[in-house]
């Protein structure tokens, strides 16, 4: 026998078995805490593949239905759409054309959900600008905020008036959140909600998304997204926009930005929430590809991670996977 003492404290009697495994874990989901992002596409009749997201689709009008009815069927809590326009232009016209593809998709969504799944929408003009900047341009070439901030308040009441029931502001223009909020009270749309994508980062993660909605964007969007080494600046974005009305708050990416995730989560009095984006969803889609990593525990570790770094709600590209694996109890 040595006669080293033995340990009175032993954190792993209560890692020994599966069902105390599973009583004692600290963080779950939900497949109503998970978002689903889908993208639409004008003038197609079947869905397109797209190459750097195996597994996700630029869906048409046809196929849309089915894919909000396997999201409600599967439980999770919402959809987020995005419109991938056919003709594009320097004001993104089609944003605010009551037929433009994301108000048109926005009607089909909230049809086929019939109440049973939150339909929400992007709120931002790059998906409908030619020059895929999130706002309008001035003569010198830069996104002009204020301008910008017109073109959103007629985007949100086009959204309003398609049904969507959470506007998702991705530009990062400052006073985005009172813009729209204003436009939406001024019509009658009081009970329309904003989710602030509050803290987004300017961020290489988003490369994927871009070929989703095929944007061609010339130049970069760090003049508006945050710089990724500012923690502090997230958190002061997060409390402006809570200031400005946001009835929800988003950080964005996901993975990298957990301590900006759970800063705004300690100090936010309204919902948080996060988004895992197109290249977190393609670095473990393509290393599972490769047999590198075991694909399902990687998608629910990184869910859960941003779950246990604050987030109430996850958009993720694997919600509507992701719910049915929960509800076979795979997650315990
Ligand atoms: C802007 C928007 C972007 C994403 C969501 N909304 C792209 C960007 O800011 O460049 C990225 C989402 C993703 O990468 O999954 N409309």
């Amino acid at each position: 026998m040595s006669s080293a003492p033995l340990p009175r404290v032993r954190p792993r009697r209560l890692r020994e078995t599966p069902a105390m495994r599973r009583l004692v874990s600290e963080t779950r989901i939900h497949p109503a805490e998970l978002v689903l992002p889908i993208f639409v596409r004008e003038g197609v009749s079947a869905p397109v593949p797209i190459a750097s997201m195996p597994g996700v689709v630029q869906h048409s009008l046809e196929s849309l239905p089915e894919a909000v009815a396997d999201a409600a069927a599967a439980g999770i809590g919402g959809v987020m759409l995005f419109g991938v326009p056919e003709q594009r232009d320097a004001r993104g016209s089609g944003a605010t054309d009551p037929d433009g593809i994301l108000n048109v998709a926005t009607r089909v969504a909230v049809e086929a959900s019939a109440g049973r799944l939150l339909v929400q929408t992007d709120l931002c003009l790059d998906e409908f600008t030619d020059h895929g900047h999130c706002g309008v341009l001035d003569d010198r070439g830069r996104v002009d905020n204020d301008a910008t901030l017109v073109r959103y308040a007629a985007m949100g009441l086009e959204q309003a008036r398609a049904g969507s029931e959470l506007l998702g502001l991705s530009g990062m223009m400052d006073g985005q959140v009172a813009a729209v909020r204003e436009a939406l009270d001024d019509q009658d749309f009081t009970d329309v909600a904003i989710l602030a994508y509050s803290a987004k980062y300017a961020s290489a993660y988003y490369g994927p998304f871009r070929d989703a909605v095929e944007s061609t964007l010339e130049g970069d969007r760090r003049s508006y997204q945050l710089d990724p080494g500012n923690r502090r600046e997230g958190l002061r974005e997060a409390m402006i926009d809570i200031e400005e009305g946001a009835d929800i708050v988003m950080v964005k990416p996901a993975g990298s930005y957990l301590d900006v995730l759970a800063d705004v989560a300690a100090a936010s009095e309204v919902p948080v929430w996060a988004y895992q984006v197109s290249g977190e969803y393609a670095m473990i889609e393509a290393a599972a590809a490769h047999g590198w990593i075991d694909r399902k525990r990687a998608v629910i570790e990184s869910v859960r991670g941003i779950r246990r770094a604050g987030a109430d709600v996850v958009l993720t590209y694997w919600a509507t996977e992701l719910a049915g694996w929960i509800r076979n109890g795979d997650l315990a």
